[in-house]
Formats: structure tokens, sequence, C-alpha cells
């Protein structure tokens, strides 16, 4: 008796919200969710407009040209240069991001520099004469509104990511896998999705997604990481094969170990640990990384570089390095 009581409540229940999902909505609730939504874009495009006019940024905002913001003043009066190219790098804010978003900016792309950290942002933003948006990957909104107003998009760096933690699997911390996966795999998915009509508009596109070597090996206590570095460059790679025939041409690179706030993040600010990663070694650093993104980006647009994998010469795979007392700085 108690057993199928319990199994024909939830079937009531399915059936009655299957019966509701099945009626087509009513006019006044098709209007007031209409109305709901423009509400939600136009608050969207006024947030953005005040973001653009703070950030002091000089951008064309193309899909909004008929709207105006508070003082007046049409966004079509905020453009850039029509033949300026446009290279968004994400996860700007330091480390290989800030290197390669100065790299590209050399090689005179209009750079612009995504991350959650603005102040940061704005600061590499004046110093190359590019654009700071905020930007965190594992917000949905926040990637649209970033995405939103980008007039075109010949370079994407899928950079923001990173690791937390380092634990076995018996000891897993889902916070941290998640965070770990949010970021590297789902915000890549999230930017390069939403960015991929730009690129291929623009007739020569390029992405650029940097992963990891672990993206193509495993170690002890690392698989929150290796199991998400891998699966970003899945996605990455399997693009390569559905936009054969479209001018986008797409590169995974894959540093070893590179001296920025990596370890720092992953060990929540602890420098000792942090430092101790590095020790021994001569590692690689962010422009090491930034001038591969730049020699990548310069090459003719029917030469595409699949995948490159960069590591210090002291580090022959992903767990095994050659540590002295003093190494060559
Ligand atoms: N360093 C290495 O040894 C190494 C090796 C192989 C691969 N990588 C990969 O290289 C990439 C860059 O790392 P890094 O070494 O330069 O480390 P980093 O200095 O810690 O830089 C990470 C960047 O990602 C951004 N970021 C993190 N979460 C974000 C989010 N939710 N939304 C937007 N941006 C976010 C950070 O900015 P905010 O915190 O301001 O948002 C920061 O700018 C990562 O994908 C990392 O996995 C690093």
């Amino acid at each position: 008796m108690v057993g199928s009581a319990r199994f024909y409540i939830p079937q009531r229940r399915q059936q009655s919200s299957r019966a509701r999902g099945s009626r087509a909505p009513s006019a006044a609730v098709t209007y007031v969710t209409r109305g709901a939504r423009r509400l939600g874009d136009m608050a969207r495009r006024y947030v953005t407009l005040r973001i653009l006019l703070n950030s002091r940024v000089n951008l064309r905002v193309h899909r909004c040209d008929r709207h105006r913001d508070p003082a007046g003043s049409t966004i079509d009066d905020m453009s850039i240069s029509a033949d300026s190219r446009i290279a968004v790098v994400t996860g700007a804010s330091s480390g290989i991001g800030e290197a390669t978003a100065r790299t590209l900016a050399a090689q005179g792309y209009h750079v612009v520099v995504g991350a959650r950290r603005l102040d940061r942002l704005q600061a590499l933003a004046d110093e190359i004469g590019g654009t700071a948006l905020p930007l965190d990957v594992t917000d949905e909104d926040s990637v649209e509104a970033f995405t939103t107003v980008l007039p075109r998009v010949d370079v994407l760096v899928n950079n923001a990511g990173g690791a937390k933690g380092l634990a076995t699997v018996a000891d897993a911390v889902e916070d941290d896998w998640r965070w770990m996966w949010e970021t590297n795999v789902i915000g890549t998915m999230r930017i390069t999705r939403a960015l991929l009509p730009e690129l291929i508009a623009s007739g020569d596109g390029l992405i650029v997604t940097i992963t990891s070597v672990a993206a193509f090996e495993a170690y002890d206590n690392g698989a929150g990481y290796t199991s998400a570095k891998h699966a970003q460059a899945v996605l990455h790679r399997t693009l390569r094969g559905e936009l054969l025939g479209r001018p986008v041409r797409l590169t995974e690179i894959a540093p070893g170990a590179v001296e920025t706030e990596f370890s720092l993040v992953r060990f929540e600010g602890d420098q000792e640990r942090a430092d101790k990663v590095y020790e021994g070694i001569t590692p690689l650093v962010a422009q090491d990384i930034a001038e591969i993104v730049g020699f990548v980006a310069s090459r003719p647009s029917h030469v595409n570089l699949d995948q490159i994998i960069v590591k210090p010469r002291d580090q022959a795979s992903a767990g095994r390095f050659h540590r002295t007392a003093n190494p060559p700085k």
C-alpha cells in the first residue's frame, strides 16, 4: 500500500505538469513574458552602455544602434576605425592573457580584454590602446554582455582558466571540480559559441585555445584539472573538423610550467606552496606563450598550426622535472 502510494504521487505530478506544458500559453501570459524579456534586454543594453561609457570604450555597437544612452548620444557615435582588426583575449588581467594582449596590440590588433578584475584590465587597455570589458566566463549574462557589443572579431584567444587544488580522486572537492569545469570547459564553449558568427564573418578568423600539457596527460592528484583540460581540448579539436571549409583557423597551445599567478590561484593564495612548483627549474614565462600566439596570428591565412606543446627545458612531462639548486634565470 505504502509503496504504491509513494509511486502514485510523483506520477500524478508528472502528468499534470506534462499536461500544463502541452497547453498553449494564453495571450496574456505570452504578452507578460515577452514584456519581461524586452525589459530584461533593455536593462542589459543599458548596463552594457554604462560599462562602455565608464570604461571609456571606443567601440561601435552595431547590434544596438537604434538605442540611445540616457545622455542622448547615439551608441553609433562611439566607433573604432573600420579597418581595425579585433582580437579578443579572455583572462587578460594577468599571466598569459595579459602578455598575449600586449603582443597582439603590438601587431596592430585592437585588443578587447576580458576578465573579472576590471581595474587591472583597464590599466592594460590604457597601456595598449585597447578595450577593457568585464567578463566572467562562468556567467551566461556576463558572456552575453561582453560578446554582444563587439562589432567584429578576427582573433579569439580562449585563455581564461586555471586550476583549484591538488587532491586525489578519493578526496575530490566538488566545488573545486565545478570551478575548473565551469571556467576551463563551459567558459570556453560559451565564448566560442557566441563569437563564432563574427569569426566566420571576418573572412579570416583565428581561435587560439590555451589548454595545457594536462590536456594530454593524467597525473596523480590532478584529475580535476587534467579532466577539465582534456575536455576543453576536445571541444577545441572538435571545432577543427566542424569548421572545415569555413574561414577560421584553430590552434591549440598546450604549455607546461609557466610562472604566472596560476599556482597562487591553485593553492588559494599560498605563496610558499606556489613558489615550490617552480623551485629548482627555469620555468616558462607568460611572454614565451604570448610570442607563440603572436607567431600563430601572423601566419598567412592558409597556414593552420593545429597543436603546439611547449615546456621548459627542465620539464619532460606533466610531473617530471629536473630540479637543481641554482637554475639559470
Ligand atoms: N601557468 C601555467 O603553468 C599554465 C600551464 C598550462 C596551461 N595554463 C593555462 O593558461 C591559461 C592562463 O593561465 P595563467 O597561467 O596565465 O594563470 P593566471 O595568471 O592565474 O591567469 C588566469 C586568468 O584567467 C582569468 N579568469 C579566471 N577565471 C575567470 C572567469 N571566471 N572569467 C573570466 N576570466 C577568468 C583570470 O582573471 P580574473 O581572476 O581577473 O577573472 C586571469 O586573468 C589558463 O587557461 C591555464 O589553465 C597555464
